[in-house]
This record gives C-alpha cells, structure tokens and sequence, in this order.
C-alpha cells in the first residue's frame, strides 16, 4: 500500500452532504421557518421559495441539509412529509421526467397507461391526497425547465391554487443560477415564485476557509494540511467564490501529494492542482450531456479554434456538428432539435447566445462561455471516443 494524506475521501466528494455549512445557517433558519407551518399543521398552507446564487455558493447543498432536517422532523412529530430533489438538467427540463422521479419516489408504481404530464401531476396530488402526505419537491437547475417547458412552472405552481380547499399537498424549492430567466414567465407566476426569495452570495476566501478547515479534518489525516495550504487554496478560489472548485482544489492537491508521496500537503500542490483544474471542465457536469449535446459541443469549439473568434454562427455551427455526426458515425438531428438543444445548452451556461443584426437579417452567435476552445475540443473527443469504442463492443 502506497503511503497517502487521506483518511476518507468521501467527505470531499460531489454527493457528500456535511452535517454543518458554515455561512449558510441563516439561509437553512430561513428555510426552516418557512416550512414551519407544515409540521404545526400539516395540510394548511403549501409554500414557495426561489435560491439563486452563482455555481458553487451552496444552493443545492442547504436544500439538501434542509430537506433531511425537515424530514427528521417529520418524523419525530409522526407526520407524513416527503422531500424530493430533482435536477431537471439531469431531466433533460422534461416535466414529465421530473414527475416520473416524483412518482417513483413516493413509492408508487408508473401509470401504465399514456399519461401526459398535466394527467401525471394530478395523479400525483391524487396518491398524496390518498397516503395524507406533505411534498416538498425541489427543482434544482431550473433553468433546464425554462428552456424546454416553461409552461411547465406554470402548472406546477398552479396545481395547488386549482384546488383552494382541499388540503395542501405540494410545495416548491426552486433552484435557479440566475433569475434573469424569471422574465419569461407571466407576472402573476413570478410573484408567486418570488414570495420568498434567498440569494447566495459568492463566498470570501475567509468563509472558504471555514469550509475547507472542516472537510479536512473529515478528508485527510491529522497533520497533513497546514493552514496555510487552506488559506492558499481558499484565495485561489475566492474570485469565483465557488466552493466546489475549492473542494475539488483541496482533493486534487491531496493528489498530486500522494503522487510525490509527499505526508503533506504544501502549496505547492495547491499551485500545481490549480494549474490544472478548469472550473468548468468538469466530468459530472460534461459526461451528463446528451450525445447530441456533446457533438455540438465539439462542434462548437472546433469552429472556435479554427477562426479563433469569439463566436460562431449558427449556419457555420450546425455544418460542424453534421460533419462530427458523420465522424462519429452519429445520425444528425434536424434543424428544430438542433435549435432546441442549443438553447438547453445555453439555458446551462455552457454556450453564450447574441443575435447579430449585421449584413442583411438577423443571425444567431454562439460562443464558449468560459473554457478555451482546444481544451473543450480534446475533452469532447476523448469521451465521444469512449461512446463509440462502447458502441463498437456492443
Ligand atoms: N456553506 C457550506 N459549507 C460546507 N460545504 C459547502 C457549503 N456551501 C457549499 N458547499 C459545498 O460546495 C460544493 C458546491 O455546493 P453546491 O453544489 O450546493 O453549489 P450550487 O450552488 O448548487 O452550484 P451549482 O450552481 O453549480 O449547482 C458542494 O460540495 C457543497 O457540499
Ligand atoms: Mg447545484
């Protein structure tokens, strides 16, 4: 066995829900006495509430905590309260898909019959009506739904004010980066997602710090990390105020220590682990793509890295993305598909669209938001590659 600085690296992985998040305990009280009239008198009221932030201030993350304590809660009162965390990225911003989880998570068999979606969400009221339960279901990266379906928010926040003396059965967390994408709805819904709203604000390298000290004392052996390799990571990650690069940072310095096998984990590390973590390149976020996605993806910065401009248009861009569906061996999608996976694509933050107005007509622009064309090339090649070498197994 090779020598390491690690105890236990869970604590420093993506799922990993700390007992305590320093700097969030008034957001977590905020929550809590929201959803305080659920456990008093359950059935009363059902309740709303927006988080914003940018990536990694802790939005999905005190939903989480939040949501185990309520449910702890719950239990102890003997009520019956349910919490249910959907990604709708992960869904593809398909309501029905968001619903199918919901379903599936009360414990209820999927109707077999062809249900749409508006069916299914009374279908769900219905099993909660029948088993005198509270949800609490919470729609993280709902900019997914905004782009694919806003007309879904619609029929979730209504769902319950269509049935004004019947028990209270459903409340939202809506999780959204940026509540710029609130200007598509109609007011009324606005405000009603708007009654309670939190913002989280990007963390300062001190309140990182707080949060890197307890993962390493969870994370790595006693000793191992000084203060003054958190402090470094901390400030490193302070100008985005993300804590998960911070966290990654931290892991990924850890092993670049085992590496050297080195009992400490020096600045050093931290530099070199810097170097080479990209705040977006990220696996969990890029191998969840579609394989479309990842085409157009590719695509995308092969057209970048070519013309060494900040955008592409989307005639050049849809004529890359056939020719990489052709290299792949990968059945191209029409027009009005490629649309619509482009503006899930942006809708994520990982393409930035403008309309140009210049020559004649009005053309749409697309540009990489913030990883540099050849590094997203390479990425993309590498795990298309692996899809195809998969396919060819098969
Ligand atoms: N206050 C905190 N204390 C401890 N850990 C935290 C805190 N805030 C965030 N984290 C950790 O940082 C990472 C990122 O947090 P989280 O996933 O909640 O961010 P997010 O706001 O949902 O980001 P995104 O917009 O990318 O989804 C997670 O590993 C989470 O556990
Ligand atoms: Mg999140």
């Amino acid at each position: 066995m090779k020598p390491t600085v690690f105890k236990d690296e869970a604590p420093l992985s993506l799922e990993y829900v700390p007992t305590r998040l320093p700097h969030r305990e008034d957001q977590i009280a905020f929550l809590a006495h929201l959803f305080r009239p659920l456990l008093e008198k359950p059935g009363s009221t059902s309740q709303r509430v927006l988080i914003t932030g940018l990536v990694g201030t802790g939005k999905t993350v005190i939903a989480q905590r939040f949501g185990l304590g309520i449910v702890k809660a719950a239990k102890e009162r003997k009520i019956a309260l349910r919490y249910v965390h959907v990604n709708c990225r992960a869904c593809k911003g398909s309501l029905f898909a968001i619903l199918r989880i919901v379903i599936g998570e009360l414990g209820e068999r999927f109707p077999k019959r062809g249900f749409s979606s508006k069916e299914l969400l009374q279908e769900i009221i219905h099993v909660l009506d029948k088993k005198n339960l509270t949800l609490i279901l919470t729609l993280d990266e709902l900019e997914a739904l905004f782009a694919a379906d806003a007309s879904a928010i619609y029929a979730l926040t209504r769902i319950q004010e269509d049935r004004a003396t019947a028990p209270a059965r459903l409340s939202l967390i809506c999780i959204l980066r940026d509540p710029k994408y609130l200007e598509i709805l109609d007011r009324s819904t606005i405000s009603t997602l708007q009654q309670n709203f939190v913002k989280m604000e990007p963390y300062a390298s001190r309140e990182l710090s707080t949060i890197l000290r307890d993962r390493v004392s969870l994370a790595f052996k006693e000793g191992a990390v000084q203060d003054d390799t958190i402090g470094l990571a901390a400030d490193l990650a302070s100008s985005s105020g993300d804590a998960r690069y911070a966290i990654e940072l931290l892991w990924r310095s850890g092993k670049y220590a085992d590496s050297e096998e080195s009992k400490e984990v020096t600045a050093e590390h931290v530099r070199k682990a810097a170097g080479a973590v990209n705040t977006t390149l990220r696996d969990e976020y890029l191998a969840s793509l579609s394989i479309d996605e990842k085409l157009m993806m590719l695509a995308l910065s092969r057209c970048l890295e070519e013309s060494n401009l900040a955008y592409a248009s989307i005639d050049e861009l849809e004529k890359a993305y056939k020719l990489a569906c052709e290299e792949y061996a990968y059945p191209a999608k029409k027009h009005t598909q490629f649309w619509k996976y482009l503006k899930l694509l942006s809708a994520t933050g990982l393409i930035s669209t403008k309309i140009s107005a210049k020559d004649k007509g009005r053309t749409t622009l697309i540009g990489l938001t913030s990883t540099p064309a050849l590094a997203m090339k390479k990425y993309m090649e590498s795990i298309l590659e692996s899809f195809t070498s998969a396919r060819r197994h098969h």
